[in-house]
């Protein structure tokens, strides 16, 4: 059973002129009922699992690595696969571009599905469609760094002067430039690392897979490239799977994550919802060290209830942007005594955010807040007659905003 949750929408798929599958144009890569079996009767075991007998009942027939996952990804989205060591996560990611077949399931990336081209053509789909980063950066070392970032250009046929220059360019993108002529073996490894990146970015595919690429690097380094990934992706507006093992890097970097247990996928969600909702005792046991302050929203904690709202319409309310990270938010708190009043991108109120609030959020992970501003209503001498919302919002300072700078807030 997968508990896909989230997100996860199932009317997107429709049905093409030959009966394949294709996904609209929001989707960018989308993976259907997702099994591999490692060993000579595996699709005997896939039977068997959907027959509902345990990946450890099966075991001696064969290692079930990946089971009946599903999931789409949206383009110019970050993916983030999380899971401990063998949970099966870089088998998820090679049957996604094909280097490993699936032994069940569709892989559709685009309008293409990988069960219906051949070999010659998944080689292209590789080439100029998803292109991989993997951890150990596979650096060829008797080519330069300006070769290596050109080699899949080169695989793809464009000619030298255009390659050349085309790799210099992301060379320099990765902060790299300079460095063209240099060997990886004078690198070092943040540094090649971003050879590898550069490489896979020069071939401009929409899609890119990265399989635990910054889990080599030093704490600061690795901090470095997470950064400059987001930066990436914002200006370039890649779709990317990204696979970890460390939940700090997933939440900073996810739009969504993917957390596999066994083979299985037992969550889709946001950062927000993986810590507020976690789906298991395992996805529980995984967030229980995240600093929370840092992943969740204002909007995410607030009172909204519509009494809460028409208390903090009020003229002189302070406000603050819904999308601000509670990290950003303790100051600001701490000096009012009353309430913020959340506002929206259009500065409309859309709830409130009391100093209880703010802390149960912190502190009591799965609980409901046990108290709402309408029950702390007379120690802020709740008026008696409704104030009037005055349209666009609140009286007094700017809200703080994380806006775009929201992941930024940083997760280590
Ligand atoms: N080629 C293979 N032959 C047999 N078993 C395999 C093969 N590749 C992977 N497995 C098994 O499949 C399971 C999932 O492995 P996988 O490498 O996908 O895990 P992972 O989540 O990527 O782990 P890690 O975090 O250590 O990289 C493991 O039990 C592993 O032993
Ligand atoms: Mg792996």
């Amino acid at each position: 059973m997968v508990l896909a949750t989230g997100n996860y929408t199932k009317d997107i798929f429709t049905v093409g002129a030959h009966g394949l599958g294709r996904v609209n144009e929001n989707i960018a890569l989308k993976a259907e009922n997702m099994y591999k079996v490692f060993g000579r009767r595996s699709a005997e075991v896939v039977q068997k699992l959907q027959d509902g007998q345990s990946r450890e009942e099966l075991s001696r027939f064969g290692t079930a690595a990946v089971i009946d996952a599903s999931f789409e990804v949206r383009r110019g989205e970050i993916f983030v696969v999380m899971g401990l060591s063998g949970s099966g996560k870089s088998t998820l990611i090679r049957m996604l571009n094909g280097l490993l077949p699936a032994t069940a399931g569709a892989v559709t990336i685009g309008d293409t599905s990988l069960s219906e081209i051949s070999d010659k053509e998944l080689r292209l789909l590789r080439q100029q469609k998803v292109s991989m980063v993997f951890q150990h950066f596979a650096l060829m070392p008797h080519r330069t760094v300006l070769d290596n970032a050109a080699y899949a250009l080169e695989v793809q046929g464009v000619e030298q002067s255009e390659r050349e220059e085309r790799a210099a360019k992301v060379l320099e993108r990765v902060g790299l430039g300079g460095w063209g002529e240099k060997f990886p073996s004078q690198l070092s490894g943040g540094m090649k690392q971003r050879v590898g990146l550069a490489r896979a970015l020069a071939a401009e595919t929409e899609v890119l897979l990265m399989d635990e690429a910054f889990s080599a690097l030093d704490p600061l380094i690795r901090r470095e490239m997470q950064e400059q990934l987001i930066d990436l992706q914002r200006e370039l507006d890649k779709t990317i799977i990204f696979i970890t093992h460390d939940l700090n890097e997933a939440m900073l970097l996810g739009d969504r994550i993917a957390m596999m247990h066994d083979g299985r996928i037992v969550q889709i969600g946001t950062p927000d919802q993986i810590l507020t909702a976690p789906a298991s005792d395992y996805v529980e046991q995984f967030v229980q060290d995240v600093d929370r302050s840092r992943v969740l929203t204002v909007e995410s904690v607030m009172d909204a209830s519509p009494e809460d709202v028409e208390f903090v319409s009020r003229p002189g309310m302070t406000p603050v942007k819904a999308d601000t990270l509670l990290s950003d938010v303790f100051a600001v708190s701490a000096a009012n005594e009353k309430p913020l009043a959340v506002v929206d991108g259009q500065d409309q109120v859309v709830g409130s955010l009391g100093h209880g609030t703010l802390l149960s959020a912190l502190s009591n992970p799965n609980a409901d807040h046990p108290k709402t501003l309408v029950e702390e209503q007379d120690k802020y001498q709740r008026p008696t007659t409704a104030p009037q919302a005055e349209g666009a919002g609140v009286a007094g300072g700017d809200a703080p905003s994380a806006d775009d700078d929201k992941r930024k807030g940083g997760v280590s």
